[in-house]
């Protein structure tokens, strides 16, 4: 197997407890939370990846059926500009914005032979195989001040242990607690040499102020409850 030369990046919202959507699959505890509650201001100094500084540097998304399926209830195709993989092993794949993909192994040779760089992993069933087969490096989980009681599980059994490096963490106003996270891995770049490569990097300054009126990420980064 030849070294793999792309990222695996997870951005998501999270309820405390754990969960990504209810077990309709409804997500209104996420975009949609009570206002009314009064949410100290934590300040940070390194604050976590954002939608506005994650999702450009992305070049590949790979979901799965249930989180495609779920995309194709907002209101036009939020991905227009990236190429996107469906792990299915039912869909028809008759949607030409997509490319659906059978197995991990099929997605991860779809990735290598596209010379994906940067690549947005999505959906809890997927972001469990590809973290259980060593294929994350980066996390950014934005935790939402909620307990739904069950739900669709982020993470799930895994081989062995991961080991995770914090990066950065901020608080939103509407109470989320956003954190970015490296796997921890030998010989990996040290944080100092990260930043200089890669500007946008989380020791990058935050850009939440001037996006508050225009959030567009699902999970609630810098919108105001
Ligand atoms: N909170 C957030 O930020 C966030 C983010 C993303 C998604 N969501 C929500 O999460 C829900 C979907 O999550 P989910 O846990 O159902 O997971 P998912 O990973 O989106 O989809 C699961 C499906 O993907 C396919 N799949 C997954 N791994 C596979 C593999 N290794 N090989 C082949 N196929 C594979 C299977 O489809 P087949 O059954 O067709 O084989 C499986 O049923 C949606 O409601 C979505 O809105 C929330």
């Amino acid at each position: 197997m030849t070294a793999r030369t792309w990222h695996g990046r997870v951005f998501i919202g999270v309820s405390l407890d754990g969960y990504i959507a209810r077990r309709d699959g409804s997500l209104d505890w996420l975009t949609d939370p009570p206002g009314g509650r009064d949410h100290v201001a934590v300040p940070s100094t390194v604050p976590a990846l954002e939608w506005d500084t994650f999702y450009p540097d992305v070049d590949h998304l790979v979901m799965g059926r249930g989180t495609y399926e779920k995309v194709l209830t907002f209101d036009g195709w939020p991905y227009p500009d990236k190429q996107v993989l469906v792990l299915s092993t039912t869909l028809a794949g008759d949607d030409e914005r997509v490319q659906v993909v059978r197995t991990l192994e099929e997605a991860v040779a779809a990735l290598d032979g596209a010379g994906a760089e940067q690549v947005y992993v999505d959906g809890g069933q997927v972001v469990q195989a590809f973290l259980a087969a060593g294929l994350v490096d980066e996390l950014t989980v934005g935790v939402a001040p909620v307990l739904i009681g069950e739900g669709l599980p982020l993470f799930g059994a895994l081989p062995a242990d991961v080991l995770l490096e914090l990066r950065a963490n901020h608080v939103s106003d509407s109470g989320m607690v956003h954190t970015t996270y490296r796997v921890s891995r030998p010989g990996a770049a040290t944080v100092e040499e990260e930043a200089a490569r890669w500007p946008r990097s989380p020791s990058s300054p935050a850009r939440c102020a001037q996006t508050e009126s225009a959030p567009r990420s699902r999970t609630g980064s810098c919108r105001r409850a």
